[in-house]
């Protein structure tokens, strides 16, 4: 069921491989006291053909990465904690996946997340968790391809103790502020099982059938936005295949997760003396 190395962290991966295992017989949870990157490490682990079903937790990563090349700091918790806990949830999961379609697989990851998790919970296309104007959780996915078959790597950060932002644009946001007494195994708990059943039936469904619930949690939906490539206008939610949707002087453009990053216009009021 589980490869464990030494942990006094109550992790409930019995329970979690007790939801998974009867719909996908070879699946395994490992949790690990550290790894350089979950990520890295699966995608080692695929690139060796090791291509089994896996949920990799590591209680602390060395070397975590983020989307566009950047790093993934799970921080120091900052305050009064409980001895021991962690600052931060930190897991991949690994499985074969063959949809007809792989664009929306983010959104999908993202959605199932924060609904999971709490209600107030936004996503900020493409995947980003936010709660109100402060980023919570990063999603990281990445495959690789083995013969015929390409294995998904699909990373997940989540921040649980307040910590503090040494280098972020903005202080980051953490679960106990909504979920006051949550720790990482129970986070972990929330949202592991679901998971692998969004990300199974995005397999068979993709990502249109999740549009509607997607804008219930579109972040940016009616914000004025700037995209990394110049373009901006205002964003009018996602099409059926994830694309973000921008409204702008020269029409309705889409764009592809693979080309921009979008942060919201600075209000003009903001920049007044
Ligand atoms: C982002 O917001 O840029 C994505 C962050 C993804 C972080 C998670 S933590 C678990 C997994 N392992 C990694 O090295 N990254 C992902």
């Amino acid at each position: 069921m589980t490869g464990m190395g030494a942990t006094t962290i109550q992790w409930q991966a019995e329970a979690i491989w007790e939801a998974v295992s009867p719909s996908l017989p070879t699946f395994s949870v490992e949790i690990l006291p550290e790894i350089d990157s979950t990520n890295t490490e699966l995608m080692r682990r695929a690139r060796a053909g090791q291509l089994e079903p896996v949920l990799l937790v590591a209680e602390r990563q060395s070397a975590g990465r983020g989307r566009l090349g950047r790093t993934w700091a799970s921080g120091e918790a900052t305050g009064t904690q409980p001895g021991g806990a962690l600052p931060s949830l930190t897991f991949s999961l690994g499985l074969t996946l063959a949809p007809v379609d792989w664009s929306g697989l983010s959104l999908a990851v993202g959605l199932s997340v924060v609904e999971s998790l709490h209600p107030d919970l936004k996503l900020k296309w493409p995947n980003d968790v936010w709660l109100q104007d402060r980023k919570l959780a990063g999603i990281l996915i990445e495959t690789a391809s083995v013969g015929e078959l390409r294995y998904a790597v699909i990373g997940v950060g989540i921040n649980i103790l307040p910590r503090d932002g040494q280098g972020l644009s903005t202080v980051p946001a953490a679960l106990c502020e909504l979920l006051p007494g949550i720790d990482a195994p129970a986070a972990l708990a929330r949202v592991a099982s679901n998971l692998v059943r969004a990300v199974r039936q995005f397999e068979t469904q993709g990502f249109a059938p999740l549009r509607a619930d997607f804008h219930a949690r579109d972040l940016l939906y009616g914000r004025e936005l700037v995209c990394s490539d110049g373009v901006s206008g205002m964003a009018r939610g996602v099409d059926a295949a994830g694309a973000l949707l921008l409204h702008t002087p020269g029409g309705l453009k889409k764009i592809t997760s693979a080309e921009v990053s979008v942060r919201p216009v600075p209000h003009p009021a903001a920049n007044q003396p």
